[in-house]
């Protein structure tokens, strides 16, 4: 047999893992330290009270022979109806219609983003901004795809526009962005759209931030563009909108209008899922199913504000200390330009060493993200004021 050498190609192991790793060996190393991690984005806040309740009732319903249930229904890739119709509801009200069949329920953005693959042939050009999202480029690389990146850099605000020089047959966009926090207006996407309709490439659109947009002139999903059904799948995730990093669950939109070879990929998707996967957990789906009601959005909102509340924290102590910084707004990241001209890696060690607070390297994101950093704003509002004074009393020495 052979492997799939297309691995060899991939750094030795995955950015968050890097980092988890040199704060493990920091924390046995020092043990009476209280390292405070504002590194990879994983939530803190328990999960809304309207979600736990429909999670206790549907744990009650698995306990009764009447209400029982095995695998989820098959019409839709094992998604239950009242999930879809919540998940349609809230595209409807970001004034896009949606029809059940196209919204397809898994447990998260991350497995989806690099299961649609399969759907492609591996000869694709892939276009992916620079710094990116590390899952877009390695699980490329592991099906040995040719990989273009476009520059985010301070000059076009960390929000590249595509050249329609190049060609690109799969491109990647995520906004509001991880890492950068930068977020496209409408006016900005609809150039990518024009540009996947005229390359008959596919835009594969990450919107697992899009709750925390406030500003109204920027894009919530790509089909609020005109022309993007036809050529855009777009993926969201209940992890940072609904706190369910260690529930699990997301849902995929692949348009029915979404055709390439004459082939729809809506079906595609369905096959694929339908074979490859047996559905996410009723429980979990319930849960779900819970947050996009009128209840469920007052509450999910309040803890978006409380991570609002954090990223302004973390803003305004750059901003005493002079520090060059994007996102925070729109977004639950803040990327900031390394002080005294250290690289990526060198800031890093350096606050783990002297602050104890660990942030993410920019440069793991790709060679754009050199010299900067990324801190997140998704953890207590004690440590976010515990790191930033501890920032502070370091950089201003
Ligand atoms: C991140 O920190 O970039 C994210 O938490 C990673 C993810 O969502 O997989």
């Amino acid at each position: 047999m052979k492997i799939n050498s297309n691995f060899l190609n991939l750094k030795d192991s995955y950015l968050f893992a890097t980092v988890g790793r040199k704060t493990t060996a920091f924390k046995a190393a020092h043990p009476e330290k209280k390292v405070i991690r504002l590194s990879i984005g994983d939530v803190t806040r328990p999960l809304a009270p309207v979600v736990i309740e429909a999670m206790h009732r549907a744990v009650d319903d698995m306990s009764r022979k009447e209400t029982f249930k095995g695998y989820g229904p098959d019409q839709y890739c094992y998604g239950y109806e009242t999930l879809i119709d919540s998940i349609k509801g809230s595209y409807a009200r970001k004034g896009v219609s949606l029809e059940s069949g196209e919204v397809f329920i898994s447990d998260g953005a991350k497995s989806d983003l690099g299961n649609i693959l399969d759907l492609f042939a591996p000869e694709n050009t892939v276009l992916v901004p620079d710094p990116v999202y590390p899952v877009y480029v390695d699980t490329n690389v592991m099906a040995g795809r040719k990989i273009l990146y476009a520059d985010a850099n301070l000059e076009n605000g960390f929000l590249p526009m595509p050249d329609f020089s190049v060609d690109a047959d799969i491109i990647y966009l995520c906004s509001p962005n991880n890492p950068t926090g930068a977020a496209y207006t409408k006016e900005q996407l609809k150039e990518w759209v024009k540009y996947a309709r005229e390359k008959d490439a596919v835009l594969l659109y990450d919107a697992a931030y899009e709750y925390f947009i406030t500003d109204p002139a920027l894009a919530r999903s790509i089909y609020q563009i005109e022309g993007a059904k036809e050529c855009a799948i777009e993926f969201c995730s209940y992890s940072k909108t609904a706190g369910f990093t260690g529930v699990r669950c997301g849902y995929t939109v692949v348009p029915q209008a979404l055709i390439r070879e004459g082939t729809s990929l809506n079906k595609l998707w369905a096959r694929r899922q339908s074979t490859k996967f047996n559905g996410v957990s009723y429980i979990t789906q319930m849960g779900a199913a819970a947050v996009f009601t009128e209840e469920g959005e007052k509450q999910i909102s309040e803890n978006l504000g409380y991570y609002r509340e954090n990223a302004k924290i973390i803003a305004n102590c750059l901003d005493e200390l002079g520090i060059f910084y994007t996102g925070g707004k729109n977004s639950p990241y803040i990327w900031l330009k390394c002080p005294n001209e250290m690289d990526s890696w060198q800031f890093f060690d350096y606050l783990l060493e002297n602050a104890n607070v660990v942030g993410t390297p920019g440069s793991g994101f790709g060679k754009n993200g050199e010299g900067f950093f990324r801190l997140t704003a998704f953890g207590t509002k004690e440590d976010t004021l515990e790191a930033c004074s501890r920032i502070r009393a370091l950089l201003l020495k």
